[in-house]
């Protein structure tokens, strides 16, 4: 009864403070039950307890009663006096005077109390409890919130036993929150959705990033909006150079390595915290910011743009002491050693037309030179200065969401006065006149506007009052969770094998985690020599010679032959157009080309692609928008990079009359006439093929009847492997070409080279056998230069010019194996 007592004196005190609204006033207090499910654990003590309590105090006579329940495994003799610490220890809300505080603070104390959540009884106990004191006090219920502050794998568990004891009635809500880690990849987060499913509607989910409840994260789309009229112009690749987004962290992993060690900083931090930032920055400003379905799906469409990221994408680092701490706390020996990222730095990019090209780093990593979190966008500055250049104009132009921390100190957003005043977010923010004597991303505060939060609020206390009011655009949906495992756990996949480069700490890091974009690949900017994690003894590597029906082969380290492959291409290129106009080059599906096509985009600027026409020597038969598509895979590798004009573009007419490869639609026939239309004689200029593991080249195989195709300089084949139907170049075409040259790469490869090498002729078992060589080319230097982290020796032949050597190694990374030279 004393709770009824003390609620209505409480309320009757605010209301008499003239704090509520009529209609507030109108309508009588509706009961919220708060439950924490770990209540005791490191995040309730820390920040849950606290948030709650600026909710209780931020509420109370507006509307909402409350009781809170601490859950917890232990029983109530244990638990209670443990909640009780916690709650004795909980700070005043800036916005409450002393006096006040301590009576709100005791009226929470009361409010709360520990019980026993272990088993399902346990539960229908608290929801019998919670069904009692509403009948007993007359309260309407409002709902029901279940904070979930235990480990992921309980997840599933706890949910169960709330959906099938703890659902209130139907007029009242039901809220359950919870925290990440949701999944370590793609995979296990879609199981831990589909389970959870199982129990909780979605709209009944919070999936919490505290991210989102910082104060200047929550303001990015709302500073977008109110200052539309200056941004909407130059929030674009046309004006924005770059993006970062950055986390600094002094702090190690000790402590929480059992966790960490199997998370690392890429799924601790970038794929949430940090992406959460991302599609804030990038997103389509929906038209009402409070319509959180908008919100959402303006959000996930990001990923729909996001460029996908490979292992050069990244680079990874791991401080020094972290081994000691992992064999410690992991109960291992002096000799393990673990391959966790504690830092890491991404190169994204997009293919949205807004925003293509402008290179997206982000970066986050423990035991940093400072704490400091933000994400700034630096816009290109077009003006020419020749005089006076600490002219604010000449100045970078820039807009930084400051989150905290770092020599500023306080969350604030600040944009450079060469750019424009912006508009306040909101009416509890406020402009900052007044300057430190420190510089922020290079200029000092007095050459920003800056604005800040009135009173800076902890990120659980706005998230928990967005619980109260079922505001879901702050949290993250289960289409958004899987889009962003989506999008990075390719990357994940590709640092298994990564070594990350050691790093002392703190300001002894210097610049070695300075990376910097080569293309759109990232790479450290500093190579010297740190500390070499040796991995066995380094394999001899062979040397092979070898001819392929009477030409010599020529092999190199990937990067190498690569290189060189694009650069004879590019010659090739340009003489024939010196003497015919046109060049026209037919290439290969498959993955062995994919280096050579990015050497083509990225590092050949000047080949002349106005006059290049690309035709395929062979494709699946699906559709172009299937991954399996030979076009595809050009045209995003390649095409897409290289201004080449559409109708110098031949892809194989495989789709015809809504049907893939139907004889009768005479697709093959088609090609044939448009090879003939365009190509002299039908005779191209190079064709590029690759092999296959059963020595099948194009798309001829052993069982196509390869010699009944006569004349015929297209045909339909079968192929043993799925998509079985393909369309191919014949032998006819292909050896009407003026040069052939066989790209093949891969470890796998290796005894199909040495087979191939010894074959004399022809040979019914490796149609490849069946390509005729014409025109001799210059030999590549054999020198053993590597360049591969992946392990993988590679070989070419170009024209009658076939040399090859096949090299194998245990492949230290990258960085070590050029320190050392090789
Ligand atoms: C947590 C990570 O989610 O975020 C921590 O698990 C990290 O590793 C922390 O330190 C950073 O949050 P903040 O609010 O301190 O920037």
């Amino acid at each position: 009864m004393w709770r009824v007592t003390w609620l209505l004196l409480l309320a009757t005190t605010v209301w008499q403070r003239g704090h509520t609204t009529e209609d507030e006033n109108a309508q009588s207090p509706r009961h919220v039950s708060v439950v924490i499910v770990g209540s005791t654990g490191d995040l309730a003590r820390k920040y849950l307890w606290q948030g709650f309590f600026r909710l209780y105090s931020s509420q109370v006579g507006k509307g909402y009663t409350f009781s809170f329940y601490g859950g917890g495994l232990s029983p109530s003799e244990k638990g209670t006096p443990l909640l009780f610490e916690i709650l004795k220890e909980l700070k005043c809300p800036p916005e409450l005077a002393a006096e006040r505080c301590a009576l709100v603070k005791e009226q929470f104390l009361r409010l709360s109390q520990y019980i026993q959540l272990k088993t399902v009884e346990d539960y229908e106990k608290l929801s019998q409890q919670i069904e009692q004191q509403l009948k007993q006090e007359d309260m309407v219920e409002a709902g029901r919130l279940f904070y979930l502050s235990v480990p992921a794998f309980a997840y599933a568990d706890v949910s169960s036993k709330i959906n099938s004891t703890c659902r209130p009635p139907a007029e009242a809500w039901f809220r359950v929150v919870l925290e990440k880690p949701f999944g370590h990849d793609f995979e296990s987060a879609q199981l831990l959705a589909a389970q959870l499913a199982g129990f909780l509607k979605e709209e009944e989910m919070y999936r919490i990033d505290h991210y989102l409840g910082k104060e200047v994260v929550a303001q990015i789309l709302s500073f977008r909006k109110k200052n539309s009229n200056f941004l909407e112009p130059i929030w674009n690749r046309h004006h924005i150079e770059r993006i970062e987004i950055v986390l600094k962290e002094t702090l190690v992993c000790k402590g929480r390595i059992q966790f960490y060690d199997q998370y690392g900083v890429i799924r601790d931090v970038l794929q949430n915290h940090l992406t959460e930032v991302l599609t804030l920055l990038m997103m389509k400003i929906p038209a009402n910011l409070s319509n959180s379905e908008e919100v959402l799906k303006n959000k996930l469409n990001v990923f729909s743009f996001l460029a996908p990221l490979g292992r050069n994408s990244v680079v990874v680092g791991q401080y020094q002491k972290y081994t000691e701490e992992v064999q410690e706390e992991l109960n291992k020996t002096k000799d393990y050693f673990s391959r966790t990222p504690t830092f890491a730095g991404v190169g994204i990019f997009t293919d949205s037309p807004q925003y293509d090209g402008i290179p997206i780093f982000m970066t986050s990593g423990k035991m940093l030179d400072e704490r400091v979190g933000y994400a700034r966008i630096l816009f290109k500055n077009d003006i020419f200065c020749v005089q006076d250049y600490s002219h604010v104009s000449c100045k970078p132009k820039q807009i930084v969401f400051h989150l905290g921390h770092g020599a500023l100190d306080y969350p604030a957003i600040l944009v450079s006065k060469n750019l424009f005043k912006p508009s306040l977010v909101s009416s509890v923010w406020r402009e900052v006149t007044e300057h430190k004597d420190i510089s922020v991303l290079g200029l000092p505060l007095s050459d920003y506007y800056i604005q800040t939060p009135v009173a800076p609020k902890e990120a659980y206390y706005v998230l928990i009052n967005k619980v109260l009011h079922g505001r879901k655009d702050s949290f993250i949906s289960a289409d958004n969770l899987l889009a962003s495992w989506a999008f990075w756990t390719p990357l994940l996949d590709s640092l298994v094998q990564a070594f990350p480069r050691p790093y002392p700490g703190g300001a002894a890091n210097g610049d070695l985690l300075n990376f910097q974009l080569r293309g759109r690949e990232l790479a450290y900017v500093n190579e010297a020599v740190v500390n070499v994690i040796q991995q066995g003894q380094d394999e001899n590597f062979q040397v092979m010679q070898g001819k392929f029906r009477g030409a010599e082969m020529v092999s190199a380290w990937a990067k190498e032959l690569v290189e060189r492959l694009a650069s004879d291409l590019q010659s090739i290129a340009e003489e024939v157009i010196q003497d015919e106009g046109q060049f026209h080059l037919v290439l290969s599906g498959g993955s062995s080309p994919i280096a050579l096509f990015l050497q083509l985009a990225l590092h050949h600027y000047t080949f002349p692609w106005h006059q290049t026409h690309v035709w395929l020597a062979d494709e699946r038969c699906v559709p172009t928008t299937d991954a399996g598509s030979n076009f595809r895979t050009i045209y995003e590798q390649l095409l897409q990079h290289v201004r080449i004009p559409y109708f110098n573009i031949h892809p194989m007419p495989v789709q015809l009359n809504q049907r893939l490869c139907v004889e009768e639609d005479g697709g093959a026939l088609l090609y044939e006439k448009e090879i003939n239309q365009h190509v002299n004689a039908s005779s191209f200029h190079y064709v590029l093929l690759g092999v296959g593991q059963d020595g099948h080249t194009a798309s001829l195989f052993q069982d196509s009847k390869l010699d009944e195709t006569g004349e015929r300089l297209v045909t339909l084949t079968e192929s043993p492997v799925k998509p079985h139907q393909r369309m191919s170049l014949t032998f006819t075409a292909i050896n009407k070409a003026r040069r052939v040259g066989v790209l093949v790469m891969g470890k796998r490869k290796h005894e199909l080279v040495t087979q191939l090498s010894r074959i004399k002729g022809e040979s019914a078992k490796y149609p490849i056998t069946k390509a005729k060589t014409i025109q001799k080319l210059q030999k590549v230097s054999d020198s053993p230069q590597s360049e591969s982290q992946t392990c993988q020796p590679t070989t070419a032949g170009r024209g009658t010019s076939w040399k090859m050597k096949t090299l194998r190694r245990t492949w230290l990374p990258l960085e070590l194996i050029l320190r050392r030279g090789r």
